[in-house]
C-alpha cells in the first residue's frame, strides 16, 4: 500500500442502531484495518435504511475515505438492502471482490453462497459489503484485503500498475 488510506466502518443494524445491542462488528473491522495499516477515520451505526444508507456513505466519500466497508443487511431479510444502497451511490461496480469473499468464506460455510454483497466506487471512494456478525465480516475481509490495497492504490492514483513484478 503506497498509503496510509482512510477508511469509514458503516454498520448497517436496526438493532444496533436502535441500542438493542452493541455492535461488535464495526469495532472488529476497525481494529483488523488499524493492524493491516488503515487509519480508521469514524465508525458509524445506521438502521437498515435505504436513505439512511446511502447518505452515510456518500457522507463518507464526501469526507474522502479511501475506503468505506460495511457490515450487514447483505442476506435475505426483508429489511437487507444495503447492496441497493451501495449501488445506487456508486457508478462503477467492482465485482470481483465480493466474488472473492464469498469462494473464499464457502470454504467455511456452505451459507457464504447467500451473501448478496457488492462492492462498487464513487468518485474516488471504494465501498464493498460485509457480512453483519464480526467473525463472518473478518474472514471476508481478509479474503479481499491484498488486492484491496492494490486496488485503492490504482484509484488513488498512485505510481503503482498493475504490472507483476518479474513477470
Ligand atoms: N461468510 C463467512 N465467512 N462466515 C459466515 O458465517 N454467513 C453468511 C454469509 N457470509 C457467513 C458468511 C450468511 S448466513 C449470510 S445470510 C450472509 O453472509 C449475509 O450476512 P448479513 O445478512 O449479516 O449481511
Amino acid at each position: 500500500m503506497d498509503e496510509k488510506y482512510r477508511a469509514v466502518v458503516v454498520t448497517v443494524s436496526d438493532r444496533a442502531s436502535a441500542g438493542v445491542y452493541e455492535d461488535e462488528t464495526g469495532p472488529a473491522v476497525a481494529a483488523f484495518l488499524a493492524g493491516h495499516g488503515y487509519e480508521v477515520a469514524g465508525t458509524l451505526v445506521v438502521p437498515d435504511d435505504r436513505p439512511r444508507i446511502e447518505a452515510a456513505l456518500k457522507g463518507a466519500a464526501e469526507k474522502d475515505a479511501a475506503l468505506v466497508l460495511t457490515c450487514g443487511g447483505t442476506g435475505f431479510s426483508p429489511r437487507d438492502v444495503t447492496p441497493e444502497a451501495t449501488e445506487a451511490v456508486c457508478e462503477r461496480r467492482v465485482p470481483g471482490l465480493p466474488e472473492a469473499m464469498r469462494a473464499a468464506s464457502a470454504r467455511i460455510t456452505d451459507r457464504a453462497w447467500l451473501s448478496r454483497a457488492t462492492a462498487g466506487i464513487r468518485g474516488r471512494t471504494l465501498i464493498v459489503n460485509l457480512p453483519g456478525s464480526p467473525r463472518a465480516a473478518v474472514e471476508n475481509l481478509e479474503a479481499v484485503v491484498g488486492p484491496l490495497a492494490h486496488g485503492l492504490d490504482i484509484l488513488r492514483g498512485g505510481p503503482a500498475t498493475c504490472a507483476i513484478s518479474g513477470a
